[in-house]
């Protein structure tokens, strides 16, 4: 597995590769990776010849300077994973490398009305940091085919929204959540979950998964109120939104004949913010 500190360095790697027919895959992620990671590798080696995986802890994307600061860089146990996950090769800048100091760069692009809902509105500007590197990432890679996990429900649709904004030729392929085997969605942020914090952060799997096996029997309004009385008295646990949501737009469901609808949670648990999902239909 190769490494590459630069843009330029990895353009270098993968130019005779593009020239001899190769299809290229990018799996973008901040590292400490865990399985949920690696299930978008092995659906990358399913999709493309060379799977180049990102790792770069995005400055531009994070609302608060303390979760930056905290956010894990285990970067060791990653390169590991991804070596025996069969990765062809991994970009790992630093922040100049992908901001340089000489470039006055001032990104804001139209993503839609979906940038301002859900996590739009307790990170405000996230999604413009996230689709910011996002494109650095496909102007150095050029990928054919780009993975993302559906755990970041609202993030794919906003990568989505941006490369038809910029009209980009890169496949956009969205992978299933992976979860514990108690039904906790994986995230880098688990580690951060006491015992306890572990302990309770099961209601947000319990509570969509209630949702989708009792959707036929109830109302929108009963089916989401009833979701929220999972929360009630949970110590430490703190709902931000949970709701019923057209998938395509995030505004929340008028019918329960619509077709595309998914519930879609966020809570803080502890000192940890969870987000959580899952689709209807
Ligand atoms: O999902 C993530 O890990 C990040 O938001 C991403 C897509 C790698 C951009 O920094």
């Amino acid at each position: 597995m190769e490494i590459f500190k630069t843009k330029a360095t990895l353009k270098a790697f993968l130019k005779p590769l593009k020239e001899s027919g190769k299809k290229i895959a990018l799996v973008p992620t901040m590292g400490a990776l865990h399985n949920g990671h690696i299930s978008l590798i092995k659906l990358a080696q399913q999709n493309a010849d060379i799977i180049i995986c990102s790792i770069f802890v995005n400055p531009t994307q994070f609302t608060d300077p303390k979760d930056l600061e905290k956010y894990p860089r285990p970067i060791e146990h990653d390169l590991a994973m991804l070596e025996s996950a069969g990765c062809s090769g991994v970009l790992m800048p630093n922040v100049e490398e992908m901001y340089p100091l000489d470039e006055d760069e001032n990104w804001h692009i139209n993503l839609g009305k979906a940038e301002f809902l859900l996590e739009g509105e307790f990170r405000k500007g996230h999604y413009q940091g996230v689709t910011q590197i996002v494109k650095k990432l496909f102007d150095a890679v050029e990928p054919d085919v780009a993975m993302f996990g559906q755990k970041d429900f609202q993030q794919v649709l906003m990568i989505k929204n941006m490369v038809k904004y910029f009209d980009l030729p890169i496949q956009i392929i969205t992978c299933p959540i992976i979860r514990e085997d108690d039904g906790l969605a994986m995230s880098s942020r688990n580690i951060h979950l006491s015992a306890a914090d572990r302990q309770h952060s099961l209601v947000l799997n319990e509570s969509l998964h209630f949702v989708v096996k009792h959707f036929d029997e109830y109302s929108l309004e009963e089916l989401e109120a009833k979701a929220k009385i999972f929360y009630k008295d949970i110590e430490g646990v703190e709902l931000d939104y949970f709701t019923i949501a057209n998938g395509n737009t995030l505004e929340p469901a008028a019918s329960k004949d619509e077709e595309n609808l998914v519930a879609l949670v966020a809570a803080k648990v502890g000192s940890t913010r969870l987000i959580d999902n899952m689709i209807i239909k």
